[in-house]
């Protein structure tokens, strides 16, 4: 499969070495044309249980290059979809289809607005990577990809999402086709609204948040806030979210989160594609949603220095 990748980040990274190792033929694109210079030079360096691997991939920072591509995958941080859906747009390859890997549920407006000639999906993953430097990727831990549409496909969107899942489980990467992948955006949502913010502001690993009384009663009341707003919607979520959350916090206990992550390292954080969002919908619906609200205040102040 002819298969772009738009974002080098470490989800980027992973599943051009992952898709490239699987026979697959992998572009990389990216929005900085002196990284993709960087990347071209030197490839993709890919650690995986234990094993080291190199792969010379093709990187470029010129949309107009996608033109034969039958598999786009959006793999840039939530902030920075609307951009790279501006740069693709006038080159999207006909037939092609996008799919987008975000974290939150920001990223449906800017994909909502897109034509209805540019066909589109959603990928979910709990695949780990960890990005070392530029085009240098760990692959964290093993997990599950789910791929859906929003809408109710057609027959060639649905087949070209089949195939995707196919080429994902032909990688080694364990993926399947789901009806209804709202679900799946939502269950991942719920975990990363009680999770990312408050490992931010207390500065600790996932697990803390168990030990800390007043983080472990914040987390509860942000997940329950973004369960009501997700039930108002009909979207269906798993009967108990917070008991849910709690056991990621238990599974990934030594894990920074990566809204920790970008905080330590002074970067923009997807705040106002999770926590953000969930205030956002509130507003809309009528629901009021303080603790979210909160949150997302208190990581502003953080991003801005001000905390
Ligand atoms: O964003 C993250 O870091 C992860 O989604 C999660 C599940 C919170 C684990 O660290």
């Amino acid at each position: 499969m002819r298969i772009v990748i738009i974002g080098p980040g470490a989800l980027g990274c992973l599943f051009a070495a992952r898709l490239g190792l699987g026979g697959h033929h992998v572009r990389l694109l990216d929005h900085t044309p002196q990284r993709a210079a960087l990347l071209a030079e030197q490839g993709v360096f890919f650690e995986e249980d234990g094993m080291r691997h190199h792969l010379a991939v093709p990187v470029t920072a010129d949309p107009a290059t996608l033109a034969d591509t039958e598999l786009l995958l959006l793999c840039v941080k939530a902030y920075a979809v609307r951009d790279a859906l501006a740069r693709v747009q006038a080159h999207w390859p006909p037939d092609a289809l996008l799919l987008a890997f975000q974290n939150g549920i920001a990223h449906l407006d800017p994909l909502g607005s897109l034509p209805p000639s540019c066909r589109w999906g959603l990928g979910i993953t709990t695949e780990g990577a960890n990005l070392r430097a530029p085009g240098q990727v760990r692959h964290g831990g093993h997990g599950v990809t789910r791929l859906g549409f929003v809408e109710a496909p057609g027959d060639e969107a649905r087949q070209q999402l089949v195939a995707a899942a196919a080429a994902f489980q032909g990688a080694g990467l364990a993926a399947e086709v789901v009806g209804d992948i709202r679900q799946s955006l939502w269950q991942k949502l719920l975990v990363n609204v009680g999770i990312n913010a408050l490992t931010a502001l207390y500065d600790c690993p996932n697990g803390a948040l168990l030990t800390i009384p007043a983080a472990r009663e914040r987390l509860i009341a942000a997940v329950e806030e973004a369960a009501l707003i997700a039930r108002a919607q009909d979207i269906a979520i798993p009967a108990d979210p917070v008991a849910i959350t709690l056991a990621v916090c238990r599974d990934t206990a030594a894990n920074l989160s990566s809204m920790l992550q970008d905080v330590r390292q002074k970067r923009r954080t997807e705040i106002t594609a999770i926590n953000g969002a969930v205030v956002a919908i509130g507003e809309r619906l009528g629901i009021p949603t303080p603790v979210n609200r909160e949150l997302t205040d208190a990581i502003q102040a953080l991003e801005q220095g001000v905390a």
